[in-house]
């Protein structure tokens, strides 16, 4: 009897071990902390996204505003235009770490609106 449920408790043990792991290996732009937003939003301001982006209408008009862009990407879309670029934007695998491009997937996923300032945590120039 002492047995079965010392196998019980081992199983248990097991299956929470397995879960913790599958939680801390998820990917990043899934399990977005804000401090990595944060920063995405900081490199998307700095390393010439804005040359051609807008988010909820701050910033370029050369291509399409990002405000809700997590509405029609998933986190692996994004990731992939960032790296391979396409259709008129170049590619930036090449270009930045590993941390800036997750950071910039984090914070871009967290984009779901159209409303200013939707996802935008910097001052439109008007409101300065
Ligand atoms: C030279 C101009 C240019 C720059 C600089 C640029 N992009 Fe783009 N980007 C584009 C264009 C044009 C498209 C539209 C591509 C298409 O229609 O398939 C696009 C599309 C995207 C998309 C998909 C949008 C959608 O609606 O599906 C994402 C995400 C994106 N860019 C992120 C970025 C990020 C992040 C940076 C900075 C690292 C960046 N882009 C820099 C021109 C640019």
């Amino acid at each position: 009897m002492n047995r079965v449920i010392t196998q019980v408790a081992n199983s248990c043990r097991l299956w929470v071990i397995s879960a913790l792991l599958l939680w801390a290996a998820a990917p990043a732009g899934f399990a977005a902390s804000p401090k990595a937003r944060e920063r995405g939003a900081v490199a998307f301001q700095t390393i010439g996204c804005m040359r051609c982006h807008s988010i909820t209408g701050v910033g370029a008009r050369r291509a399409p505003d990002l405000g809700s862009v997590a509405l029609r990407r998933n986190p692996s879309q994004i990731r992939n235009q960032i790296l391979h670029g396409g259709h008129g934007m170049p590619p930036w695998g090449a270009v930045l770490s590993n941390r800036q491009i997750s950071d910039l997937v984090a914070f871009l996923s967290s984009c779901r609106s159209n409303e200013a300032p939707g996802c935008r945590t910097w001052q439109a120039p008007s409101a300065k």
